[in-house]
């Protein structure tokens, strides 16, 4: 039986060491059509690349403690303002999507080489970064996080959903853990900010859609 939402997000760790195992069929095939449909109704160019070693060899990803990576998706868009926080948002629910799927992931923002012939980045378009996913030699382990209570402000009482949806965030991957975000809720509206950090932009999207899934609530942010 496939994990719900709610499961693969707190089954989710970052992985960094996978085995040589190409993906099933199965998971190939999902995670193409679930490219396919984003990528139509966002404009996003997000790219599965298979069987490519060459962007974690070397220095850098030894750097970076990764081990056998020749699977990524490569998160790739027309350049403008909330392209991060797009790629954050529909990149999480590809990384959910991996988990359902028997698969890990880990977000990169740094410590992989740019294989040009390994994605199409068209005129007008920009790599923001990618996810490595494969079978991981362990599932990771859980960050350890900011308490619920640091992570949003409220007037007055709050309705289930909402701390429901807090919840989740709090299970989201961000950039070096930093957790810089703040859920405020105000008479039933929602809203987040992020401070100042690395990537925030992208943690952005990336919390969106996990508030969205634990709150039940799928499309409120509206991206
Ligand atoms: C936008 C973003 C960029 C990241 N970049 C890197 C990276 O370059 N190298 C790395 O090892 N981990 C990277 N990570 C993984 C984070 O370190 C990891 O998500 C965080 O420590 C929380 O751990 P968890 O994912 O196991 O919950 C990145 C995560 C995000 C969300």
């Amino acid at each position: 039986m496939t994990m719900t939402l709610n499961e693969a997000m707190e089954a989710r760790h970052s992985v960094r060491s996978y085995l040589e195992k190409p993906l099933s069929k199965e998971a190939y095939e999902e995670l193409t059509k679930e490219i396919e449909d984003i990528n139509l109704s966002t404009g996003l160019h997000l790219q599965l690349v298979t069987n490519e070693p060459k962007a974690f060899s070397g220095a850098l990803a030894r750097y970076g403690s990764f081990s056998g990576v020749s699977n990524y998706i490569a998160l790739i868009g027309p350049k403008g303002k909330d392209l991060a926080e797009k790629c954050g948002y529909y990149g999480e629910k590809l990384v959910l999507k991996a988990q359902q799927l028997g698969l890990n992931t880990c977000w990169v923002a740094l410590t992989f080489k740019k294989i040009p012939e390994a994605f199409v980045i068209e005129k007008g378009e920009k790599l923001v970064m990618v996810i490595a996913l494969g079978y991981g030699k362990t599932q990771g382990t859980a960050h350890k996080g900011k308490k619920l209570g640091e992570l949003y402000k409220a007037e007055g009482n709050v309705p289930r959903w909402f701390t429901d949806g807090v919840y989740a965030a709090s299970l989201a991957p961000t950039a070096m853990n930093q957790q810089k975000f703040t859920f405020l809720y105000k008479d039933g509206n929602v809203e987040v900010k992020t401070g100042f950090g690395v990537h925030t932009d992208t943690d952005l999207g990336i919390v969106k859609y996990h508030f969205e899934a634990g709150a039940e609530l799928p499309g409120f942010f509206g991206l």
